[in-house]
Protein backbone atom coordinates (compact mmCIF):
# COMPACT_ATOMS: atom_id res chain seq x y z
CA UNK A 1 0.00 0.00 0.00
CA UNK A 2 1.02 3.25 -0.87
CA UNK A 3 0.07 6.09 1.48
CA UNK A 4 2.06 8.56 -0.26
CA UNK A 5 -0.19 8.46 -3.50
CA UNK A 6 -1.12 11.90 -4.28
CA UNK A 7 -3.80 11.14 -6.90
CA UNK A 8 -6.42 9.89 -4.12
CA UNK A 9 -6.70 10.87 -0.65
CA UNK A 10 -5.69 9.28 2.18
CA UNK A 11 -7.60 8.49 5.42
CA UNK A 12 -5.70 8.77 8.54
CA UNK A 13 -8.38 7.11 11.21
CA UNK A 14 -7.87 8.54 14.43
CA UNK A 15 -11.09 7.03 16.28
CA UNK A 16 -8.48 5.38 18.82
CA UNK A 17 -6.52 8.60 19.88
CA UNK A 18 -8.66 11.82 19.76
CA UNK A 19 -12.19 9.97 18.78
CA UNK A 20 -11.34 7.95 22.10
CA UNK A 21 -10.89 11.36 24.22
CA UNK A 22 -14.51 12.20 23.83
CA UNK A 23 -15.77 12.16 27.39
CA UNK A 24 -16.70 8.68 28.86
CA UNK A 25 -15.44 7.15 25.36
CA UNK A 26 -12.22 5.48 27.39
CA UNK A 27 -11.84 1.87 25.66
CA UNK A 28 -9.84 -0.85 26.69
CA UNK A 29 -7.19 -2.56 24.93
CA UNK A 30 -9.22 -5.81 23.72
CA UNK A 31 -12.01 -3.32 22.84
CA UNK A 32 -9.34 -1.06 20.92
CA UNK A 33 -7.96 -3.87 19.22
CA UNK A 34 -11.54 -4.96 17.48
CA UNK A 35 -11.89 -1.37 16.74
CA UNK A 36 -8.82 -1.20 15.30
CA UNK A 37 -9.20 -4.52 12.87
CA UNK A 38 -12.61 -3.73 11.95
CA UNK A 39 -10.01 -0.58 10.44
CA UNK A 40 -8.46 -2.06 8.68
CA UNK A 41 -10.85 -3.97 7.19
CA UNK A 42 -12.79 -0.93 6.58
CA UNK A 43 -9.95 -0.37 4.20
CA UNK A 44 -8.16 3.12 6.25
CA UNK A 45 -4.74 3.89 5.38
CA UNK A 46 -3.69 5.08 8.47
CA UNK A 47 -4.55 4.09 12.29
CA UNK A 48 -3.73 6.50 14.61
CA UNK A 49 -3.39 4.11 17.45
CA UNK A 50 -3.15 6.23 20.52
CA UNK A 51 -0.29 8.59 22.87
CA UNK A 52 1.97 5.81 23.82
CA UNK A 53 3.52 8.08 26.49
CA UNK A 54 -0.34 8.99 27.66
CA UNK A 55 -0.69 5.80 30.09
CA UNK A 56 0.98 2.17 30.31
CA UNK A 57 -2.79 1.14 28.90
CA UNK A 58 -2.21 3.07 26.00
CA UNK A 59 1.42 2.05 25.26
CA UNK A 60 0.10 -1.38 25.33
CA UNK A 61 -2.54 -0.63 22.94
CA UNK A 62 -0.29 0.70 20.56
CA UNK A 63 1.84 -1.72 20.70
CA UNK A 64 -0.94 -5.06 20.29
CA UNK A 65 -2.03 -2.98 17.00
CA UNK A 66 1.34 -2.52 16.18
CA UNK A 67 2.08 -5.92 16.28
CA UNK A 68 -1.64 -7.54 14.86
CA UNK A 69 -3.11 -5.17 12.67
CA UNK A 70 0.68 -3.26 11.58
CA UNK A 71 1.26 -6.37 9.25
CA UNK A 72 3.48 -6.03 5.87
CA UNK A 73 -0.10 -5.56 3.95
CA UNK A 74 -2.42 -3.35 6.33
CA UNK A 75 -2.48 0.33 7.47
CA UNK A 76 0.55 2.38 8.63
CA UNK A 77 0.26 2.54 12.39
CA UNK A 78 0.69 6.11 14.02
CA UNK A 79 1.60 7.17 17.75
CA UNK A 80 0.91 10.52 18.78
CA UNK A 81 3.61 12.27 20.96
CA UNK A 82 4.20 15.90 21.88
CA UNK A 83 7.41 17.31 20.76
CA UNK A 84 9.46 16.21 23.67
CA UNK A 85 11.73 13.59 23.43
CA UNK A 86 10.14 11.31 26.07
CA UNK A 87 6.96 10.78 24.29
CA UNK A 88 8.69 10.41 21.08
CA UNK A 89 10.43 7.37 22.57
CA UNK A 90 7.59 6.10 23.96
CA UNK A 91 5.73 6.40 20.55
CA UNK A 92 9.14 4.49 18.92
CA UNK A 93 8.71 2.14 21.12
CA UNK A 94 5.23 1.22 20.96
CA UNK A 95 5.19 1.18 17.47
CA UNK A 96 8.50 -0.87 16.66
CA UNK A 97 6.05 -3.97 15.81
CA UNK A 98 4.41 -2.59 13.30
CA UNK A 99 5.65 -2.73 9.65
CA UNK A 100 4.86 0.87 8.77
CA UNK A 101 5.50 2.69 11.65
CA UNK A 102 4.72 6.91 11.71
CA UNK A 103 5.24 8.88 15.03
CA UNK A 104 2.73 12.35 14.63
CA UNK A 105 4.45 14.80 16.84
CA UNK A 106 2.81 18.28 17.74
CA UNK A 107 3.63 21.60 19.17
CA UNK A 108 1.32 24.27 19.17
CA UNK A 109 1.81 27.41 16.93
CA UNK A 110 -0.93 29.72 17.76
CA UNK A 111 0.29 32.98 20.11
CA UNK A 112 -2.60 32.49 22.60
CA UNK A 113 -1.19 28.49 23.26
CA UNK A 114 2.59 29.92 23.27
CA UNK A 115 1.52 32.66 25.69
CA UNK A 116 -0.74 30.72 27.78
CA UNK A 117 -0.49 26.92 27.34
CA UNK A 118 3.48 26.52 26.21
CA UNK A 119 4.81 30.01 27.83
CA UNK A 120 7.16 29.92 24.92
CA UNK A 121 8.07 32.45 22.62
CA UNK A 122 7.95 31.87 18.79
CA UNK A 123 11.52 31.59 18.08
CA UNK A 124 11.60 28.91 20.81
CA UNK A 125 9.10 26.88 18.64
CA UNK A 126 10.51 27.29 15.59
CA UNK A 127 13.49 25.73 16.95
CA UNK A 128 11.63 22.73 18.79
CA UNK A 129 9.61 21.04 15.67
CA UNK A 130 12.64 20.35 13.58
CA UNK A 131 14.52 18.78 16.78
CA UNK A 132 11.84 17.00 17.48
CA UNK A 133 10.60 16.07 14.11
CA UNK A 134 14.65 15.22 13.31
CA UNK A 135 14.47 12.95 16.57
CA UNK A 136 11.39 11.18 15.78
CA UNK A 137 13.10 10.65 12.09
CA UNK A 138 16.01 8.48 14.00
CA UNK A 139 13.18 6.20 15.03
CA UNK A 140 11.33 6.19 12.10
CA UNK A 141 10.89 7.42 8.82
CA UNK A 142 7.13 8.22 8.22
CA UNK A 143 7.07 11.57 10.56
CA UNK A 144 4.11 13.56 10.66
CA UNK A 145 4.18 17.29 11.90
CA UNK A 146 1.50 19.13 13.30
CA UNK A 147 1.19 23.18 14.48
CA UNK A 148 -1.69 22.60 16.64
CA UNK A 149 -4.21 25.52 16.48
CA UNK A 150 -2.61 26.00 13.02
CA UNK A 151 -6.13 27.84 12.08
CA UNK A 152 -5.49 30.41 14.30
CA UNK A 153 -1.93 30.88 14.24
CA UNK A 154 -0.34 33.74 12.13
CA UNK A 155 0.24 32.20 8.47
CA UNK A 156 3.55 33.72 8.09
CA UNK A 157 4.74 31.94 11.39
CA UNK A 158 3.26 28.69 9.93
CA UNK A 159 4.83 29.13 6.68
CA UNK A 160 8.13 28.94 8.43
CA UNK A 161 8.12 25.98 10.83
CA UNK A 162 6.22 24.19 8.43
CA UNK A 163 9.24 24.79 6.25
CA UNK A 164 11.62 23.54 9.00
CA UNK A 165 9.68 20.66 10.26
CA UNK A 166 9.95 19.30 6.26
CA UNK A 167 13.39 20.54 5.99
CA UNK A 168 14.05 18.36 9.22
CA UNK A 169 12.19 15.47 7.71
CA UNK A 170 8.77 15.10 8.03
CA UNK A 171 6.71 13.42 5.37
CA UNK A 172 3.51 14.62 6.33
CA UNK A 173 2.48 18.07 7.21
CA UNK A 174 -1.33 18.08 9.11
CA UNK A 175 -2.40 21.18 9.42
CA UNK A 176 -5.28 21.40 12.30
CA UNK A 177 -8.32 23.62 13.55
CA UNK A 178 -7.90 22.35 17.03
CA UNK A 179 -10.93 24.57 17.99
CA UNK A 180 -12.95 24.43 15.05
CA UNK A 181 -12.87 28.11 14.64
CA UNK A 182 -12.42 28.40 10.76
CA UNK A 183 -14.65 28.47 7.76
CA UNK A 184 -14.61 26.29 4.69
CA UNK A 185 -13.33 28.99 2.37
CA UNK A 186 -10.92 30.54 5.36
CA UNK A 187 -9.50 26.63 5.96
CA UNK A 188 -9.36 26.31 1.88
CA UNK A 189 -7.82 29.52 1.96
CA UNK A 190 -5.17 28.30 4.56
CA UNK A 191 -3.86 25.27 2.71
CA UNK A 192 -3.84 27.24 -0.70
CA UNK A 193 -1.30 29.55 1.27
CA UNK A 194 0.33 26.91 2.41
CA UNK A 195 1.03 25.39 -1.06
CA UNK A 196 2.35 28.76 -2.67
CA UNK A 197 4.20 29.97 0.46
CA UNK A 198 6.33 26.83 2.20
CA UNK A 199 9.04 26.36 -0.33
CA UNK A 200 9.46 22.38 0.24
CA UNK A 201 6.38 21.61 0.21
CA UNK A 202 6.35 19.51 -2.48
CA UNK A 203 8.17 17.05 -0.21
CA UNK A 204 5.36 16.42 2.20
CA UNK A 205 1.96 15.38 1.93
CA UNK A 206 -0.98 18.03 3.20
CA UNK A 207 -2.98 16.58 5.82
CA UNK A 208 -6.10 18.34 7.32
CA UNK A 209 -7.67 17.80 10.69
CA UNK A 210 -10.65 19.48 12.47
CA UNK A 211 -12.74 19.91 15.36
CA UNK A 212 -16.79 20.23 14.82
CA UNK A 213 -17.61 23.15 17.03
CA UNK A 214 -19.14 24.86 14.13
CA UNK A 215 -20.35 21.74 11.92
CA UNK A 216 -18.08 22.43 9.79
CA UNK A 217 -15.10 19.83 10.04
CA UNK A 218 -16.40 17.76 6.93
CA UNK A 219 -17.08 20.82 4.85
CA UNK A 220 -13.43 22.59 5.90
CA UNK A 221 -12.11 19.63 4.60
CA UNK A 222 -13.40 18.94 1.14
CA UNK A 223 -12.37 22.47 0.38
CA UNK A 224 -9.53 21.80 1.78
CA UNK A 225 -8.89 18.73 -0.72
CA UNK A 226 -9.70 21.38 -3.33
CA UNK A 227 -6.58 23.21 -2.30
CA UNK A 228 -4.03 20.50 -2.68
CA UNK A 229 -5.00 18.91 0.74
CA UNK A 230 -4.36 14.77 0.77
CA UNK A 231 -4.98 13.25 3.84
CA UNK A 232 -7.78 13.58 5.91
CA UNK A 233 -7.86 13.19 9.81
CA UNK A 234 -11.27 11.68 11.26
CA UNK A 235 -12.97 9.09 13.43
CA UNK A 236 -16.03 6.96 12.83
CA UNK A 237 -19.36 8.56 13.90
CA UNK A 238 -17.19 12.26 14.36
CA UNK A 239 -16.42 11.44 17.64
CA UNK A 240 -14.35 13.26 19.92
CA UNK A 241 -12.73 16.04 21.70
CA UNK A 242 -16.03 18.53 22.47
CA UNK A 243 -17.99 18.67 19.21
CA UNK A 244 -15.86 15.93 17.76
CA UNK A 245 -13.95 15.48 14.73
CA UNK A 246 -14.97 15.47 10.68
CA UNK A 247 -16.30 12.46 10.48
CA UNK A 248 -15.18 9.54 8.35
CA UNK A 249 -18.38 8.28 6.75
CA UNK A 250 -19.05 11.61 5.52
CA UNK A 251 -16.14 12.45 3.90
CA UNK A 252 -15.82 9.11 2.73
CA UNK A 253 -19.16 9.19 1.07
CA UNK A 254 -19.21 12.85 -0.27
CA UNK A 255 -16.22 11.76 -2.15
CA UNK A 256 -17.62 8.68 -3.27
CA UNK A 257 -20.84 10.27 -4.42
CA UNK A 258 -19.81 13.24 -5.90
CA UNK A 259 -16.75 11.74 -7.13
CA UNK A 260 -17.38 13.69 -10.91
CA UNK A 261 -17.01 16.91 -8.47
CA UNK A 262 -13.47 16.04 -7.37
CA UNK A 263 -12.12 14.35 -9.70
CA UNK A 264 -10.25 17.55 -11.88
CA UNK A 265 -9.02 18.54 -8.27
CA UNK A 266 -7.25 15.09 -8.29
CA UNK A 267 -5.77 15.66 -11.77
CA UNK A 268 -8.40 13.12 -12.88
CA UNK A 269 -10.93 13.39 -15.43
CA UNK A 270 -14.86 14.01 -14.15
CA UNK A 271 -15.87 10.95 -15.47
CA UNK A 272 -12.82 8.54 -14.31
CA UNK A 273 -14.53 5.83 -12.28
CA UNK A 274 -11.60 5.30 -9.87
CA UNK A 275 -12.39 5.16 -6.31
CA UNK A 276 -11.27 8.66 -4.46
CA UNK A 277 -10.18 6.57 -1.06
CA UNK A 278 -9.32 3.09 -0.68
CA UNK A 279 -12.03 2.51 1.97
CA UNK A 280 -14.64 -0.30 1.20
CA UNK A 281 -17.87 1.79 1.72
CA UNK A 282 -19.66 -1.42 2.37
CA UNK A 283 -17.93 -1.23 6.14
CA UNK A 284 -18.96 1.55 7.03
CA UNK A 285 -22.56 0.67 8.56
CA UNK A 286 -20.82 -2.13 10.32
CA UNK A 287 -17.83 -0.21 11.70
CA UNK A 288 -20.23 2.83 13.15
CA UNK A 289 -22.31 0.07 14.98
CA UNK A 290 -19.36 -1.67 16.27
CA UNK A 291 -17.64 1.97 17.69
CA UNK A 292 -20.79 3.15 18.98
CA UNK A 293 -21.24 0.10 21.16
CA UNK A 294 -18.18 0.03 22.85
CA UNK A 295 -17.55 3.49 23.07
CA UNK A 296 -21.38 3.75 24.34
CA UNK A 297 -21.64 6.41 22.35
CA UNK A 298 -24.79 6.61 20.75
CA UNK A 299 -25.30 7.72 16.88
CA UNK A 300 -27.97 10.47 16.68
CA UNK A 301 -31.43 9.41 14.46
CA UNK A 302 -30.88 12.20 11.80
CA UNK A 303 -26.94 12.04 11.76
CA UNK A 304 -25.76 11.60 7.86
CA UNK A 305 -25.11 8.62 5.94
CA UNK A 306 -25.13 6.13 9.48
CA UNK A 307 -28.08 7.91 11.40
CA UNK A 308 -31.17 5.50 11.75
CA UNK A 309 -33.36 7.63 9.89
CA UNK A 310 -30.40 7.96 6.94
CA UNK A 311 -32.29 5.98 4.76
CA UNK A 312 -35.81 6.35 5.89
CA UNK A 313 -38.12 7.70 3.98
CA UNK A 314 -40.94 9.34 5.59
CA UNK A 315 -43.28 11.36 3.81
CA UNK A 316 -45.94 10.26 1.58
CA UNK A 317 -44.39 12.30 -1.45
CA UNK A 318 -40.89 11.09 -1.25
CA UNK A 319 -41.73 7.37 -0.67
CA UNK A 320 -44.51 7.62 -4.00
CA UNK A 321 -41.07 9.19 -5.66
CA UNK A 322 -38.97 6.47 -4.48
CA UNK A 323 -41.16 3.54 -5.38
CA UNK A 324 -41.19 5.39 -8.77
CA UNK A 325 -37.90 5.81 -9.12
CA UNK A 326 -34.84 5.60 -6.48
CA UNK A 327 -33.19 8.64 -7.82
CA UNK A 328 -35.95 10.64 -7.46
CA UNK A 329 -34.96 11.46 -3.46
CA UNK A 330 -32.26 9.30 -3.18
CA UNK A 331 -28.82 10.52 -3.63
CA UNK A 332 -26.82 7.21 -2.56
CA UNK A 333 -27.74 3.11 -2.21
CA UNK A 334 -28.00 1.93 1.36
CA UNK A 335 -26.08 -1.12 0.63
CA UNK A 336 -23.30 0.82 -0.32
CA UNK A 337 -22.47 1.49 3.06
CA UNK A 338 -23.29 -2.08 4.01
CA UNK A 339 -27.06 -1.50 5.44
CA UNK A 340 -28.58 -5.06 4.06
CA UNK A 341 -32.26 -5.96 4.09
CA UNK A 342 -32.09 -7.40 7.21
CA UNK A 343 -32.72 -10.95 6.16
CA UNK A 344 -33.50 -13.80 8.11
CA UNK A 345 -30.61 -15.69 8.45
CA UNK A 346 -30.05 -18.25 10.94
CA UNK A 347 -32.92 -19.81 13.62
CA UNK A 348 -33.10 -22.26 16.50
CA UNK A 349 -31.68 -25.58 14.63
CA UNK A 350 -29.04 -23.34 13.30
CA UNK A 351 -25.54 -25.40 13.61
CA UNK A 352 -22.35 -23.89 14.91
CA UNK A 353 -21.05 -24.24 11.50
CA UNK A 354 -23.81 -22.03 10.04
CA UNK A 355 -23.32 -19.72 13.10
CA UNK A 356 -19.42 -19.47 12.44
CA UNK A 357 -19.64 -19.31 8.36
CA UNK A 358 -22.38 -16.10 9.01
CA UNK A 359 -19.97 -14.30 10.94
CA UNK A 360 -17.14 -15.10 8.63
CA UNK A 361 -19.51 -13.97 5.57
CA UNK A 362 -20.14 -10.60 8.18
CA UNK A 363 -16.72 -9.86 8.69
CA UNK A 364 -16.38 -11.02 12.19
CA UNK A 365 -13.20 -13.27 12.75
CA UNK A 366 -13.99 -14.90 16.26
CA UNK A 367 -11.36 -16.66 18.15
CA UNK A 368 -12.50 -19.99 19.54
CA UNK A 369 -13.05 -18.99 22.98
CA UNK A 370 -15.03 -15.80 21.71
CA UNK A 371 -17.35 -18.07 19.74
CA UNK A 372 -17.87 -20.27 22.22
CA UNK A 373 -19.31 -17.59 24.07
CA UNK A 374 -21.03 -16.04 21.12
CA UNK A 375 -22.89 -19.38 20.09
CA UNK A 376 -24.29 -20.09 23.39
CA UNK A 377 -26.10 -16.30 23.33
CA UNK A 378 -26.74 -17.34 20.39
CA UNK A 379 -28.86 -20.28 20.88
CA UNK A 380 -30.10 -18.71 24.22
CA UNK A 381 -31.59 -15.97 21.97
CA UNK A 382 -32.67 -18.49 19.03
CA UNK A 383 -34.98 -20.01 22.22
CA UNK A 384 -37.06 -16.50 22.19
CA UNK A 385 -36.60 -15.26 19.15
CA UNK A 386 -37.83 -17.40 16.17
CA UNK A 387 -35.83 -15.13 13.72
CA UNK A 388 -31.85 -14.38 13.79
CA UNK A 389 -31.06 -11.62 11.80
CA UNK A 390 -27.54 -10.05 10.88
CA UNK A 391 -28.13 -6.98 12.85
CA UNK A 392 -29.12 -9.93 15.73
CA UNK A 393 -25.76 -11.91 14.98
CA UNK A 394 -24.01 -8.24 14.86
CA UNK A 395 -25.10 -7.13 18.17
CA UNK A 396 -24.41 -10.33 19.78
CA UNK A 397 -20.70 -10.24 18.71
CA UNK A 398 -20.35 -6.49 19.79
CA UNK A 399 -21.78 -7.67 22.94
CA UNK A 400 -19.53 -10.39 23.56
CA UNK A 401 -16.05 -8.17 22.23
CA UNK A 402 -16.81 -5.74 24.47
CA UNK A 403 -14.80 -6.75 26.72
CA UNK A 404 -15.33 -4.04 30.61
CA UNK A 405 -13.34 -5.95 33.20
CA UNK A 406 -15.43 -7.76 35.15
CA UNK A 407 -14.90 -6.88 38.74
CA UNK A 408 -18.07 -7.47 40.05
CA UNK A 409 -20.60 -10.45 37.87
CA UNK A 410 -24.33 -9.78 37.62
CA UNK A 411 -25.20 -13.15 38.49
CA UNK A 412 -28.76 -12.37 39.02
CA UNK A 413 -31.28 -10.06 38.26
CA UNK A 414 -35.37 -10.39 39.12
CA UNK A 415 -37.78 -7.48 39.16
CA UNK A 416 -41.26 -7.54 40.42
CA UNK A 417 -43.77 -4.33 38.95
CA UNK A 418 -47.31 -3.63 37.70
CA UNK A 419 -49.70 -0.81 37.73
CA UNK A 420 -50.63 -1.34 41.10
CA UNK A 421 -46.94 -2.84 42.72
CA UNK A 422 -44.01 -0.82 44.18
CA UNK A 423 -41.08 -1.57 41.44
CA UNK A 424 -39.11 -3.81 43.53
CA UNK A 425 -35.59 -5.71 42.30
CA UNK A 426 -33.33 -8.05 43.77
CA UNK A 427 -29.87 -8.96 42.18
CA UNK A 428 -27.21 -11.39 43.24
CA UNK A 429 -23.31 -9.91 42.35
CA UNK A 430 -20.10 -11.97 42.43
CA UNK A 431 -17.63 -9.29 43.88
CA UNK A 432 -14.13 -9.34 43.04
CA UNK A 433 -13.34 -11.45 45.62
CA UNK A 434 -15.51 -14.28 45.04
CA UNK A 435 -18.19 -13.81 47.68
CA UNK A 436 -21.68 -13.69 46.32
CA UNK A 437 -23.90 -11.23 47.60
CA UNK A 438 -27.47 -10.48 47.51
CA UNK A 439 -29.43 -7.11 47.62
CA UNK A 440 -32.83 -5.88 46.71
CA UNK A 441 -34.76 -2.10 46.44
CA UNK A 442 -37.64 -0.46 45.58
CA UNK A 443 -37.23 1.89 42.93
CA UNK A 444 -39.44 4.57 40.91
CA UNK A 445 -39.77 1.86 38.20
CA UNK A 446 -38.17 -1.39 37.52
CA UNK A 447 -35.12 0.40 36.06
CA UNK A 448 -34.16 2.64 38.96
CA UNK A 449 -35.21 -0.64 41.39
CA UNK A 450 -32.33 -2.79 39.78
CA UNK A 451 -29.91 0.16 39.68
CA UNK A 452 -30.56 0.79 42.89
CA UNK A 453 -30.27 -2.42 43.95
CA UNK A 454 -26.72 -2.61 42.08
CA UNK A 455 -25.79 0.51 44.09
CA UNK A 456 -26.40 -1.39 47.21
CA UNK A 457 -23.86 -4.14 46.78
CA UNK A 458 -21.74 -2.19 44.38
CA UNK A 459 -21.04 0.85 46.35
CA UNK A 460 -19.03 2.94 44.21
CA UNK A 461 -20.93 6.37 44.42
CA UNK A 462 -22.00 7.33 40.82
CA UNK A 463 -24.50 10.00 38.98
CA UNK A 464 -26.66 8.48 35.84
CA UNK A 465 -26.38 10.85 33.41
CA UNK A 466 -28.05 9.17 29.80
CA UNK A 467 -30.02 5.84 29.56
CA UNK A 468 -30.81 4.62 26.40
CA UNK A 469 -32.65 1.64 24.91
CA UNK A 470 -33.03 1.10 21.47
CA UNK A 471 -34.19 -1.97 19.43
CA UNK A 472 -32.03 -3.79 17.16
CA UNK A 473 -34.46 -4.74 14.72
CA UNK A 474 -38.30 -4.29 14.46
CA UNK A 475 -40.95 -7.11 16.06
CA UNK A 476 -42.02 -7.52 19.38
CA UNK A 477 -38.90 -10.02 20.14
CA UNK A 478 -36.63 -7.49 19.33
CA UNK A 479 -33.59 -7.76 21.28
CA UNK A 480 -32.86 -4.19 22.92
CA UNK A 481 -29.71 -2.70 23.46
CA UNK A 482 -28.89 -0.32 26.25
CA UNK A 483 -26.17 2.09 26.57
CA UNK A 484 -25.75 4.17 29.45
CA UNK A 485 -23.51 6.73 30.87
CA UNK A 486 -22.49 7.48 34.35
CA UNK A 487 -20.32 10.22 36.18
CA UNK A 488 -18.19 9.98 38.93
CA UNK A 489 -16.09 12.86 40.08
CA UNK A 490 -16.57 14.63 36.72
CA UNK A 491 -15.39 12.01 34.45
CA UNK A 492 -18.19 9.97 32.80
CA UNK A 493 -18.03 5.99 31.93
CA UNK A 494 -20.33 4.50 29.51
CA UNK A 495 -21.82 0.91 29.39
CA UNK A 496 -23.97 -1.15 26.55
CA UNK A 497 -25.26 -4.23 26.89
CA UNK A 498 -28.27 -6.24 24.41
CA UNK A 499 -30.75 -8.81 25.61
CA UNK A 500 -34.03 -9.72 24.88
CA UNK A 501 -35.48 -8.92 28.10
CA UNK A 502 -34.61 -4.72 28.83
CA UNK A 503 -34.51 -5.35 32.62
CA UNK A 504 -31.57 -7.85 32.07
CA UNK A 505 -29.88 -5.66 29.46
CA UNK A 506 -30.45 -2.78 31.43
CA UNK A 507 -28.85 -4.52 34.49
CA UNK A 508 -25.67 -5.61 32.76
CA UNK A 509 -25.12 -2.33 30.77
CA UNK A 510 -24.88 -0.86 34.32
CA UNK A 511 -22.70 -3.31 35.76
CA UNK A 512 -20.32 -3.05 32.38
CA UNK A 513 -20.09 1.08 33.57
CA UNK A 514 -19.41 0.42 36.91
CA UNK A 515 -16.76 -2.36 36.26
CA UNK A 516 -14.88 0.49 34.03
CA UNK A 517 -15.50 3.10 36.85
CA UNK A 518 -13.74 0.83 39.01
CA UNK A 519 -10.96 -0.31 37.56
CA UNK A 520 -10.28 3.41 36.79
CA UNK A 521 -9.75 3.98 40.44
CA UNK A 522 -7.56 1.11 40.79
CA UNK A 523 -5.31 2.55 37.53
CA UNK A 524 -3.81 6.07 37.18
CA UNK A 525 -4.08 9.36 35.85
CA UNK A 526 -4.48 9.17 31.87
CA UNK A 527 -2.38 12.27 30.42
CA UNK A 528 -4.36 14.33 27.90
CA UNK A 529 -2.18 15.33 25.03
CA UNK A 530 -2.79 18.80 24.48
CA UNK A 531 -4.52 19.81 28.05
CA UNK A 532 -1.46 18.50 30.13
CA UNK A 533 1.42 20.84 30.33
CA UNK A 534 4.51 19.79 28.15
CA UNK A 535 7.53 17.90 29.37
CA UNK A 536 10.92 19.95 29.15
CA UNK A 537 12.54 19.34 25.83
CA UNK A 538 15.54 17.00 26.02
O1 LIG B 1 -6.88 18.89 17.45
C1 LIG B 1 -5.64 18.86 17.39
O2 LIG B 1 -4.96 19.86 17.19
C2 LIG B 1 -5.00 17.57 17.59
C3 LIG B 1 -3.52 17.52 17.29
C4 LIG B 1 -2.79 16.67 18.26
C5 LIG B 1 -3.30 17.08 15.87
O3 LIG B 1 -5.64 16.60 17.89
ZN1 LIG C 1 -7.79 16.95 17.44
Amino acid sequence: MNTQASDRIIIFDTTLRDGEQSPGATLNVEEKLTIARQLARLGVDVIEAGFPFASPGDFEAVTKIAQQVGTPDGPTICGLARATKQDIEAAAKALAPAAKPRIHTFIATSDIHLEYKLKKTRQEVLQIAPEMVAYAKSFVDDVEFSPEDAGRSDPEFLYQVLEAAIAAGATTVNIPDTVGYTTPAEFGALIKGIKDNVPNIDRAIISVHGHNDLGLAVANFLEAIKNGARQLECTINGIGERAGNAALEELVMALHVRRQYFNPFLGRPPESEAPLTRIDTRQIYKTSRLVSNLTGMLVQPNKAIVGANAFAHESGIHQDGVLKHKLTYEIMDAQSIGLNDNQIVLGKHSGRNAFRTRLKELGFELSEQELNRAFLRFKEMADKKKEITDRDLEAIVNDETQQAPELFKLEHVQVSCGDHARPTATVIIRTPNGEELMDAAIGTGPVDAVYKAINRVVNVPNQLIEYSVQSVTAGIDALGEVTIRLKHNDRIFSGHAANTDIIVASAMAYMSALNRLSASLQSGKVLHPQHDAAQPVG
